[in-house]
């Protein structure tokens, strides 16, 4: 041993030295490069006020101790092609003198023209750098300039980091030293009992005082962590890519949701794939192309089930191909109760508030976990290894969490829930409360949209269920199981591919123009929803005609378009809806509709994302009046379209967008007045406010894009993993307690 370290030091010791050469040279040279570069420039830039001086030897010395003023600059001198000087700074060394320097450099006889000419001298004195330039009139040449540098610096500064290599040396040669006591100690006593034991805070009681220590570490470690994902900069595909590799090492991640991003269905013309709409399906799918992997979702399309594969998969997107949707068929029956039934007259009108009474049947609740546990098996049957990412999307899937955990119990799930989270009360009316809670905190993480309704779940988890609450944290245990609970604001890709397809606002608002028969110097509203009672599209409507009857500067000029997506069509309450749309539109549309004019136009089918961006691109206002929603990405892809910096936002103070969009104009869409104010406001809003508006609300989606979201839950959940982990490992290894 002790000759190995012997040798490992002389190693060192050579090592030092040749280094030593190799840097001193190689320093030196770049200091004695930039010496010369700055001379020269010095010289060039003087020449013209040198050969202005030249005559007048008291204001050529004036300008030549202007030269030398550089505490590095030893001294400077004016020599005429006679080699006589013409002035010089006090104390110029004859050795560089006129004479001394201008017999080597002169071309031919006496008299003769001198060049541009640069060395390092090396008297015993200490080194010097010499430089000449010549100094010319229009006439021709006057003579020369010559600038001395002391280097004798550069020496001063080749011993000091001679000095600092010599610590160096003698420091890695003391770990050198150390190194092998230390690894005997720790060959003797076990070094992994020692690290669990240390890490434990000791069981044997002396690394008790580590603890706290242990404690800061841990957080500084986390800390760090966090801030490697916090770095500025955008999130892109590519980094969420990169991300997925650092800290999951690329394992693929497995959605599963009820809606499926790509629906094939059957035309006339044959089988078309349509974009759902759905905001959970907009926000993902730019997620999933990113990262691959597969998607679990209900087989909805009529021409699904022709379009995959033996096992129920298909590769999309049409085109691209980067990931698959493995589709999950359900009965009729199936649909109706967990779907149709507990999903949407239960959870979705529970969630939301904005007066629908949730309905709750037993046979629905039945169905529920039928499908539920459907969802679970396939996931299950799609992952590769024993703990797969599986991120769990929504309501339709409460009870997935859990019942991956009971087959998968190291998988690290992460459960997002779309809506909004109610009060601890208003959960309480659910008669299966207990157990979709409970099917919620098999998850790792359980992210909403808001800190608000994270509080809520954590409300609700502490008041039905046995747990414990880590509010510092944000965390519930239950059974020896954690979740951490966190707000993740969901938002789109950036930039958004379909407003990067579009074509001009300006040929947009042709086209929108044609279609709908409006006059030029017509202005246009435009609002995208499925028609659902919790968008407030009733309200939003009266909001025009109340436009429209206290500003009749508008009637004949302001036309409202409405792209209603039929959704859920199956459930009275969406139909009652759709009826009461209608009236309040045919209803204004008679009070102040004219020949050639409809001030509301109300389409009510499926438009594709190409359609739905052509009508944001048109428009000089939109108006999202949500009565409750977790997010609504509408108003996000309305910011989104408008890269021309133009059209005004008007949004629902109840929506999760109008927390992080703030320069829209934010309204309550119950109260009528001041909606049709904002409206008002929006449509003679100067371009300047409209663009500094735009431009402020369009640098928050860049920068909160969708895969910051996904990046940075998946961050967490690769925290968690390693953490988990490490403490698996660690309890594995740990002897029986005596
Ligand atoms: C909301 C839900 C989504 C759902 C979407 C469309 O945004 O949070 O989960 O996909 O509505 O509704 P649908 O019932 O058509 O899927």
């Amino acid at each position: 041993m002790a000759q190995l370290v012997l040798a490992l030091i002389l190693g060192l010791a050579i090592l030092t030295w040749v280094a030593s050469g190799v840097v001193e040279t190689t320093a030196r040279g770049w200091f004695e490069r930039d010496v010369g570069d700055r001379s020269r420039l010095v010289l060039v830039s003087a020449g013209p006020s040198l050969a202005g001086a030249w005559s007048n030897q008291s204001s050529l010395g004036q300008h030549l101790a202007e030269l030398a003023r550089d505490e590095r600059v030893m001294g400077a001198a004016a020599c005429g092609l006679d080699l006589q000087p013409r002035a010089a700074t006090p104390g110029f060394p004859t050795d560089f003198g006129c004479w001394a320097i201008g017999a080597r450099l002169r071309s031919g006889g006496a008299g003769s023209s001198i060049r541009e000419w640069s060395t390092v001298a090396d008297p015993p004195s200490g080194r010097i750098h010499v430089s000449v330039m010549p100094v010319s009139s229009e006439a021709g040449q006057l003579g020369f300039s010559i600038l001395l540098h002391d280097l004798s610096y550069i020496q001063i500064r080749e011993e000091k980091a001679r000095s600092f290599l010599l610590a160096a040396f003698c420091l890695l040669a003391l770990l050198a030293l150390l190194l092998p006591v230390f690894a005997a100690r720790w060959a003797r006593y076990g070094w992994n009992t020692e690290l669990r034991t240390f890490l434990r805070g000791g069981g044997r009681g002396g690394k008790r005082e580590f603890q706290p220590l242990l404690k800061d570490v841990r957080e500084l470690v986390e800390r760090m962590a966090h801030e490697r994902d916090d770095v500025p900069g955008q999130w892109t595909a590519r980094r969420l890519k990169q991300a997925l590799n650092r800290h999951l090492h690329g394992e693929r991640v497995v959605i599963v949701s009820n809606r499926e991003p790509y629906l094939h269905e059957r035309t006339q013309g044959g089988i078309e794939v349509r974009h759902p709409a759905s905001g959970l399906v907009t926000a993902l799918e730019p997620v999933m192309t990113a990262c691959s992997g597969v998607w679990v979702a209900h087989g909805a399309g009529s021409a699904d089930r022709e379009t995959v594969d033996a096992n129920g998969r298909v590769r999309v997107p049409p085109g691209e191909e980067s990931y698959h949707i493995r589709r999950v068929w359900l009965s009729e029956e199936q649909e109706s109760g967990y779907y149709y039934g507990f999903a949407n007259e239960g959870l979705w009108p529970l969630c939301h508030i904005a007066h629908t009474r949730p309905t709750f049947r037993a046979e629905d609740w039945r169905q529920y976990q039928a499908v539920n546990r459907l969802f679970a098996n396939a996931v299950c049957e799609e992952v590769d290894s024993e703990d797969p990412i599986i991120l769990v999307q929504d309501y339709h899937l409460a009870l997935v969490p859990a019942l991956i955990r009971e087959r998968l119990p190291a998988a690290t799930v992460i459960m997002f829930w779309h809506v909004p989270w109610p009060n601890a009360e208003r959960m309480g009316i659910c008669p299966w409360r207990d157990e979709l809670i409970e099917g919620l905190l098999g998850s790792s993480i359980l992210g909403f949209h808001t800190q608000l309704h994270c509080n809520n779940l954590i409300d609700s988890a502490d008041r039905y269920l046995e747990t414990r609450i880590d509010r510092e944290h944000n965390a519930v245990a239950k059974s020896g199981h954690r979740t951490l609970v966190r707000p993740y604001p969901i938002s789109l890709e950036w930039p958004v591919k379909w407003a990067e397809a579009a074509a001009s606002p300006r040929d947009c608002r042709e086209q929108v123009w044609h279609e709908l028969g409006l006059k030029p110097g017509a202005l246009l509203g435009v609002g995208v929803d499925r028609l659902d009672y919790t968008k407030g599209v009733e309200e939003r409507l009266l909001a025009v005609e109340l436009l429209l009857e206290t500003h009749p500067e508008y009637r004949g000029r302001f036309t409202f378009v409405q792209l209603a997506a039929p959704s859920r069509t199956k459930i009275e309450r969406y139909r009652q809806l759709n009826d009461a749309v209608e009236k309040v539109a045919a209803r204004v549309n008679e009070r102040f509709g004219a020949e050639g004019y409809r001030p509301i136009v109300l389409l009510r089918a499926h438009h594709e994302p190409a359609e739905v961006y052509r009508y944001y691109r048109a428009s000089d206002v939109c108006y999202v009046s949500s009565l409750h929603d977790g997010m609504n990405l509408v108003a996000k892809e309305f910011v989104a379209s408008r890269n021309d910096l133009r059209g005004v936002l008007v949004l629902s103070e109840f929506t999760g967008a109008a927390r992080e969009l703030t320069e829209a104009l934010i309204v309550n869409p119950y109260n009528l007045e001041a909606a049709a104010g904002a409206l008002a406001e929006a449509l003679r809003m100067p371009p300047g406010e409209q663009a500094d508006r735009m431009l402020a609300m369009r640098s928050v989606l860049a920068q909160f894009n969708v895969y910051r979201w996904a990046g940075t839950m998946l961050a967490d959940a690769a925290r968690l993993r390693s953490q988990e982990r490490l403490s698996s490992r660690l309890s594995a290894r740990q002897p029986a307690m005596v």
